[in-house]
């Protein structure tokens, strides 16, 4: 399976808030989309393309010497075949790339899939924002991954 990673572009949302829609409980708007890929200078997302059609995207704040991940998901029927991976790469490579040492992210404590995914590519626990989720209360981990 080939996956292509590149920089998601307006054209893409459509398409990517099938996703978003499939997988949150409290989904991003397109106009939220619409404002990150076209207003926010901050913000960098990408999407990762298997046989031409969107299977993933994660997107990226930068503030300063900080990357803030601020969501990732892959397409329910792709998961468990190395596209989460290839995205959370894709970001870790564009930072690397763009002097961004360290990057942060906040995810749900019973998350276990992504926490794990997140430990596999560096990231380590860091704290604890108690009810950080409004939908359910749930806490929130907070990881980074500095660059030693
Ligand atoms: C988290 C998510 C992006 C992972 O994407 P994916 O394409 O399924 O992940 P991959 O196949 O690339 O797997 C990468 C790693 O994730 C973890 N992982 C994936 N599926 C897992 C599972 N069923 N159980 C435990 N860990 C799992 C593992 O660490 C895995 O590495 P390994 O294969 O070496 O064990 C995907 O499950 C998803 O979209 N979840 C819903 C949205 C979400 O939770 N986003 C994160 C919000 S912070």
């Amino acid at each position: 399976m080939k996956i292509i990673l590149r920089e998601m572009t307006k054209e893409d949302i459509k398409e990517v808030l099938e996703i978003e829609k499939a997988t949150f409980s409290s989904p991003w708007s397109e106009d939220s989309f619409q404002k990150e890929i076209v207003e926010n200078v901050l913000a960098m997302y990408i999407v990762a393309e298997v046989d031409n059609k969107i299977a993933g995207y994660g997107g990226l704040w930068k503030i300063l010497d900080e990357g803030h991940i601020t969501n990732i998901a892959v397409q329910k029927d792709s998961r468990g075949k190395g596209i989460g991976d290839a995205i959370v790469m894709g970001i870790v490579d564009y930072c690397e790339k763009n002097r961004i040492p360290n990057i942060t992210l906040e995810v749900r404590e019973s998350n276990t899939v992504a926490r794990s995914l997140y430990k596999k590519h560096g990231f380590i626990d860091a704290g604890k924002r108690p009810g950080y989720y409004s939908d359910t209360k749930e806490d929130a981990i907070i990881m980074w991954r500095k660059r030693s």
